[in-house]
C-alpha cells in the first residue's frame, strides 16, 4: 500500500467504529443523554475548534459524524490525506466522548491517589485547568516541547531511555499503548505533575493531546472556533509537540499521524516507511530518536552540566516525596533549615567551591535509623560585577525552586522556615548533600549569568552552627532587608509592580506589589519585583507607573486598575489596595494568611496555612481559603502574605491593624514586634498584639469576645465594620 491508500484505510477504520459505536448509543441512551469530557467548557474540544460547533448530547454525535465525514474525500494529493487526518481526530474524539457517557472516568488512573502505585494509569482527557497549569511553563519555555509516544518499543530499557531524557529535559511526555506498561515496568515516575502522562492504550486515546493543544490554542491563543486555519497556525508555531511511533504501525495509527502533521507536528516511526521530507520521519536508530526529534521541531535544550547522581529537571519540580519514601528530613518543624544568599567579594572568592559543614547523611550515627533527621543552613555565595544587594532575594527565592529540581527532593517554604525531604531512593542512587550544592551552583550560575559571576556554597548540618549561624548571621539579615523594606513606603516610590507568575494556575490573578504590600505569596516583595525586572526585562513583574491616586483611602489608582484589567485579560477591572471590603485584591491560591471579617467582634480573624484548626468564625484555613481564590474577588476574604501584619496600609480603608481580634498563637509571636510598633504609631496603644486573641485564650466567638471586653480592644469602639 502507498502511504495515501495507508491513511484512508485507517481513516475508515475510525468511521467504521465510529458509526457502530454512534448508533449503539443512539439506541441504548436515547438522544438526550449528554455527552461531554470531564473539566472542560468546550464540549468535545477538537471538534469545536475544528468545526465551531460543540456537540453536548448523544444525538448531536450523528451530526458530529456529518462533520467529520466533510473531510473524507479521498485522491492522491497531500491535502486530501491531511484532510483523512483531521476527519480521523474528529471521528475518534467522537469514539472517546462515546466512552465517557458509559463511564464518567472510563480511565481509572484518575480514580487513583497515586498515580505510581495504582493498578490502572492511564488519564485519557485533561480538563482545562490541567491545561491552564501548564501555561506559563509553556509560555515561559520551562516546558520546551510536547512529545507523544505511540506504539511499543523492541523493549522497555529503550523506551525508559527515551522518557527519561524528555523528562529531564523538562518536555512534557503523552505515552499511548503498549509503552505506557513499559514505562511502568521501568519505574518511570508518570503524572500531569511529573509531566509524563499516560493517556491510554487504544490508539483513540491519542485524541486526548491533539485536544490539549486544540484547547492550547483556544485558552492561551484566544483563537476563534470553527476557525481551522488559526487553530493549525497557532498550534504549528506555538505547540511545539511532535510524536513518536514505535513499533510496527497499523493504517490507524499513519491516520493519527496524519492528523498531527496537519497541525504541524512532525512524526518519526522505527519500522520503514516511505519519508515526507520534515513531516514524516524513519529513524531506526532509537539513540538518534530524541535528537532527531527536537531537530525537526526546532526545540533547543538549554543544557546545564550538573554533577548529580539524579535527574535535575523541572519535570520533577511538583514531586512530593511522602513519608514511606523518604529517606533524609531537615526542618518542617522538627529541626531548624534555612537558606540564604549573600553577596561575597568577588576578588577573594572561589568560584565552585562546595562545602558541606557537619555531618551528612551516610554518616554512621544514622545506621539503622528509620529517618535521617538533621537541621540544615544552606549558604550561597555570590558575587559578579553586575550583582546587586537587591537581587539577593530574588536568588534566594530561587533556591525553592532549584532544590525542587531534584529528582527525589522535596523544598517548601522559605528562608528560615524551608523544608527538605530527599527520598530513598535518590539516596541509593548516591544522592548526598553536596549534590544539593552542585545544583545550586549550577543553576544559580546559569539562570543569573547576568549578575552571578561566582558562587560558593556552604550547607551546614552541624546543629551547634546551625543555631548559632541562624541567630548571628542569618536573621540579621533577614532582619536588615525588612528594614530596609520597612523605610520604603507607598508614598515614596513611584512605580508598583504586577506580578504575573501565579497566572498558570489562575489565570485572571494578578498581584500588585507594593512597597508596603508584598505579593500574597509571601516571596514577592517590592524590592524582589524590581530587580526581577531587570534580571528578566519582558518577565512576570512590570513597572506600574502610579500617578495620582483617585482615591487615596481605599488606595484606588487609575494606573492600578488598568495594569489589572490587561494583564486579567478583562476579568477584573478594578482592585483597591487598601480595603478588603471594597474590590479587595484578588487571590491566586498561594497566600501565607487568609483574613477574614468576624461581624460580631467588629473586626477580623487572621489564619495563616500552617493552623489546622477552626478558627472563631466557624472555618479553618482551608474553607477560609476557598472562599477567595482563582483570581475572584471576594469582598470581606483577603489572602496575604505574613509580612503585610504591621503593615500600616493593610486594610487601612476599613480601620487598618487594630481591627485584628484574632490570630494562631505562632502567626501572632512571629509578627508581634512589627505590629506592636505599626499600632504604637498609629493608635498611640502599646502592646496591641496582647489584645489580639489567639486559639490558646479562646477559639470560639463568645470567648473571643469575653477577652477582646476584658482587655479594652480598640476595635469594639471602632466604627461598625459592615
Ligand atoms: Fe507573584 Fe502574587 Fe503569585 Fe506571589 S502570589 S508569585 S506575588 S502572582
Ligand atoms: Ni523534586
Ligand atoms: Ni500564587
Amino acid at each position: 500500500m502507498n502511504l495515501f491508500d495507508i491513511i484512508y484505510d485507517g481513516q475508515a477504520q475510525y468511521l467504521q467504529r465510529a458509526e457502530e459505536m454512534v448508533a449503539k448509543v443512539v439506541a441504548e441512551k436515547g438522544k438526550e443523554t449528554p455527552v461531554k469530557f470531564p473539566g472542560t467548557a468546550y464540549a468535545l474540544p477538537c471538534i469545536y475548534a475544528i468545526t465551531g460547533k460543540k456537540i453536548t448530547n448523544v444525538g448531536e454525535l450523528e451530526d458530529a459524524l456529518a462533520l467529520a465525514k466533510e473531510y473524507i474525500h479521498p485522491a492522491k494529493f497531500l491535502q486530501a490525506a491531511l484532510d483523512a487526518g483531521t476527519a480521523s481526530a474528529m471521528l475518534a474524539e467522537i469514539i472517546e466522548a462515546v466512552k465517557y457517557v458509559y463511564d464518567p472516568t472510563p480511565y481509572k488512573g484518575r480514580e487513583a491517589e497515586d498515580l505510581n502505585t495504582a493498578d490502572v494509569r492511564t488519564l485519557g482527557n485533561l480538563t482545562d485547568a490541567e491545561i491552564r497549569s501548564f501555561g506559563v511553563a509553556l509560555v515561559t519555555e520551562d516546558i520546551p516541547g510536547v512529545a507523544v509516544i505511540i506504539g511499543e518499543a523492541p523493549d522497555a530499557e529503550t523506551l525508559a531511555g527515551i522518557v527519561k531524557d524528555y523528562q529531564g529535559k523538562g518536555l512534557l511526555t503523552f505515552m499511548v499503548g503498549k509503552v505506557i506498561d513499559q514505562a511502568i515496568e521501568q519505574k518511570i515516575k508518570m503524572g500531569i505533575d511529573l509531566r509524563v502522562i499516560p493517556l491510554g492504550y487504544e490508539i483513540e486515546s491519542v485524541i486526548h493531546v491533539v485536544s490539549v493543544a486544540l484547547r492550547a490554542s483556544l485558552i492561551f491563543g484566544a483563537t476563534k472556533p470553527g476557525d481551522f486555519l488559526a487553530q493549525r497556525t497557532y498550534t504549528k508555531n506555538r505547540v511545539k509537540a511532535f510524536v513518536n511511533v514505535f513499533g510496527p504501525w497499523d493504517n490507524k495509527i499513519i491516520a493519527a499521524g496524519a492528523a498531527a502533521i496537519e497541525l504541524g507536528f512532525p512524526a518519526t516511526v522505527d519500522t520503514y516507511i516511505n519519508e515526507v521530507p520534515t513531516l514524516l520521519l524513519h529513524q531506526p536508530d532509537y539513540s538518534k530518536v530524541v535528537a532527531t526529534s527536537l531537530e525537526v521541531r526546532n526545540i533547543k535544550i538549554k543544557v546545564t552540566e550538573i554533577d548529580c547522581p539524579v535527574a535535575v529537571s523541572s519535570a520533577f519540580e511538583g514531586e512530593r516525596v511522602r513519608r514511606d519514601t523518604m529517606f533524609a528530613e531537615f526542618g518542617g518543624n522538627k529541626t531548624e533549615c534555612w537558606e540564604l544568599v549573600t553577596t561575597g567579594n568577588l576578588a577573594e572568592m572561589e568560584d565552585h567551591k562546595i562545602t558541606l559543614v557537619g555531618p551528612d547523611i551516610d554518616d554512621a550515627m544514622f545506621a539503622g535509623k528509620d529517618v535521617v533527621r538533621l537541621p540544615m543552613g544552606i549558604v550561597v555565595k555570590v558575587a559578579g560585577k553586575q550583582m546587586q544587594k537587591d537581587f539577593e532575594t530574588v536568588l534566594e527565592r530561587r533556591i525553592h525552586y532549584f532544590t525542587n529540581y531534584i529528582e527525589g527532593a522535596m523544598h517548601v517554604g522559605q528562608r528560615n522556615i524551608a523544608w527538605v525531604r530527599l527520598t530513598k531512593e535518590a539516596f541509593e542512587k548516591g544522592f548526598r548533600l553536596k549534590h544539593i550544592g552542585e545544583v545550586l551552583y549550577a543553576k544559580m550560575r546559569s539562570d543569573f549569568d547576568k549578575v552571578v559571576d561566582k558562587c560558593e556554597i556552604t550547607i551546614y548540618t552541624n546543629a551547634d552552627e546551625v543555631k548559632k549561624l541562624g541567630e548571628e548571621m542569618v536573621k540579621p539579615i533577614y532582619a536588615e532587608r525588612d528594614e530596609r523594606m520597612g523605610a520604603l513606603t507607598d508614598d515614596s516610590v513611584d512605580e508598583f509592580y504586577t506580578c504575573l507568575l501565579c497566572q498558570s494556575f489562575a489565570p485572571s490573578h494578578v498581584c500588585i506589589v507594593t512597597p508596603e504590600r508584598l505579593g500574597l505569596c509571601g516571596a514577592v516583595s517590592w524590592l524582589d519585583a524590581k530587580a526581577t525586572k531587570e534580571l528578566d526585562p519582558m518577565g512576570p513583574n512590570q513597572p506600574v507607573v502610579k500617578g495620582k491616586a483617585i482615591d487615596e483611602r481605599l488606595g484606588v489608582w487609575d494606573s492600578v486598575n488598568e495594569a489589572v484589567s490587561t494583564n486579567s485579560q478583562g476579568a477584573v477591572e478594578k482592585v483597591t489596595l487598601y480595603s478588603i471590603l471594597e474590590d479587595p485584591m484578588t487571590s491566586c491560591g498561594c497566600f501565607e494568611c487568609i483574613c477574614g471579617i468576624m461581624p460580631e467582634a467588629n473586626g477580623v480573624v487572621i489564619v495563616n496555612r500552617e493552623f489546622m484548626d477552626v478558627s472563631p468564625v466557624g472555618m479553618t484555613f482551608g474553607e477560609l481559603a476557598s472562599m477567595t481564590g482563582g483570581g475572584v474577588q471576594t469582598p470581606g476574604f483577603m489572602g496575604h502574605g505574613r509580612f503585610l501584619i504591621g503593615s500600616k496600609k493593610f486594610m487601612s480603608a476599613e480601620g487598618g491593624l487594630p481591627r485584628i481580634v484574632w490570630m494562631p498563637k505562632e502567626l501572632k509571636d512571629d509578627v508581634a514586634e512589627r505590629l506592636n510598633k505599626a499600632v504604637f504609631e498609629m493608635t498611640g496603644v502599646e502592646n496591641f498584639a496582647d489584645m489580639v486573641c489567639d486559639e490558646t485564650i479562646a477559639n470560639d466567638s463568645e470567648g473571643v469576645l469575653e477577652f477582646l471586653e476584658k482587655v479594652g480592644h480598640p476595635a469594639l469602639a471602632m466604627d461598625e465594620i459592615m
